[in-house]
């Protein structure tokens, strides 16, 4: 398997092929922590960061190099496993900067003015403890021992400065982000990223995806912003709806990816076409219909979600779902988009119970540790 540079213009795992698997986690910040002590964190991230992107342990002396009477430097349980294509992102939460109106790293004033919790958004069902955080860590790879590998230890890590909040294990990619990948599958069977941001279209990638250096604040760009929603699916009721209907729904044909008013998957959906009735044959109210740039100002956004299945609940339903992960310039952008999904016919089967928001610094040059331009 690929290991990606973990130094560049941007953090990796952005534009990076979407891997097959995924370890997400949030954390907050040890009120006991000053200044100096958030950057040695950063610093600390940063450096067994690089060494796991190439499927090093995470420092030298490893798990099994170090004194037989002190708990080994590396968990071990990815010992002989090559970088799986792990690619590790940090991102920023509002929290992070300001917290209950204090100030606690002095960077208050450098908050993003976009970076504030998202608004309630109709049928919106969030749990408290799936959502937020002063910090996050994206770890994707193509093994899920890789990736969970990589969020216990710079768990570890923190230990004592910043304490895990919420995770979540993601199988199964629900996105390409690269036209060299085939389109997956979610978990209501229909191809997922057909019409995504990819990584090949630069010009797309730097108007929709990266902070631009005129942008504000300064010391972000060349980063993003990442919003994640833990997107509950009630598949079994999915399941007992008609293969028409789930069609019309989405506004794509399931086996193809297709759009309903015809060609093949990478066809553009043609929104005016009807069909012998003079009824449109992409429903309004479909999915792709209200997602799409044109009734959304031209917001286009990155998405790089997963496949969740955590058991099941007290109804004997799989608590199944889409982990969705999008990356985007501005936060406007998901919150254009999302608002115009208050009519999307897909909710009947969504709950959203998890959200969350981070600023995404840019990439990390060697030597440097994540978000330096801000300290
Ligand atoms: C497109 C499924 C949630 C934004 C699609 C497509 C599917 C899909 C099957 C068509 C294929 C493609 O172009 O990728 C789902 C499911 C969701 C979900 C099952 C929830 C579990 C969301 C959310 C947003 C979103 C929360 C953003 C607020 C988009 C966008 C497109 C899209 C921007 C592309 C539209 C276009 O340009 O044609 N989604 N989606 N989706 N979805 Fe979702």
């Amino acid at each position: 398997a690929a290991a990606y540079p973990f130094h560049g213009a941007h953090q990796a795992g952005i534009v990076t092929p979407a891997q097959d698997r995924l370890h997400f986690a949030t954390f907050d910040v040890s009120t006991t922590l000053d200044r100096d002590g958030l950057v040695g964190l950063l610093q600390d991230w940063t450096d067994a960061a690089a060494r796991l992107a190439q499927g090093l342990e995470v420092s030298e002396d490893g798990a099994v190099g170090g004194s037989d009477y002190a708990p080994p430097a590396d968990t071990g349980e990815a010992l002989g496993l090559p970088a799986s294509g792990l690619t590790i992102t940090f991102g920023f939460g509002p929290t992070l900067f300001e917290a209950g109106g204090i100030d606690r790293f002095g960077i208050a004033a450098r908050r993003p003015a976009e970076l504030t919790a998202l608004p309630r958004f109709q049928g919106d069902a969030l749990q408290p403890e799936r959502g937020g955080g002063d910090l996050c860590i994206q770890a994707c790879a193509d093994d899920p021992q890789v990736a969970v590998h990589a969020i216990r230890n710079l768990s570890r890590i923190a230990f004592g400065r910043a304490s895990l909040r919420w995770s979540q294990l993601g199988f199964g990619r629900t996105s390409s982000t690269s036209t060299s990948q085939q389109t997956p599958r979610n978990l209501f069977g229909f191809k997922d990223g057909t019409a995504n941001v990819k990584a090949e279209e630069t010009k797309d990638v730097a108007e929709h995806v990266w902070v631009a250096a005129s942008d504000e604040p300064a010391w972000l760009a060349g980063g993003s912003y990442l919003v994640a929603r833990r997107i509950r699916m009630i598949i079994e009721n999915w399941d007992r709806v008609q293969l028409g209907e789930q069609e019309m729904l989405v506004g794509r044909s399931k086996g193809s990816g297709a759009p309903l008013s015809g060609g093949t998957e990478f066809t553009e959906p043609d929104f005016e076409a009807e069909g012998p009735t003079g009824t449109p044959l992409i429903d309004p109210a479909s999915h792709v219909r209200l997602a799409h740039p044109t009734g959304n100002g031209g917001a286009r956004m990155l998405r790089r979600g997963y496949n969740f299945v955590d058991g099941n609940d007290e109804l004997g339903r799989l608590d199944a779902g889409l982990f969705f992960l999008s990356f985007q310039r501005s936060p406007e952008q998901f919150i254009t988009v999302q608002r115009s999904l208050a009519a999307d016919g897909l909710n009947e089967y969504l709950k959203h119970v998890g959200s969350a928001i981070f600023a995404v610094p840019g990439g990390i040059r060697p030597g440097e540790h994540v978000g330096q331009a801000l300290f």
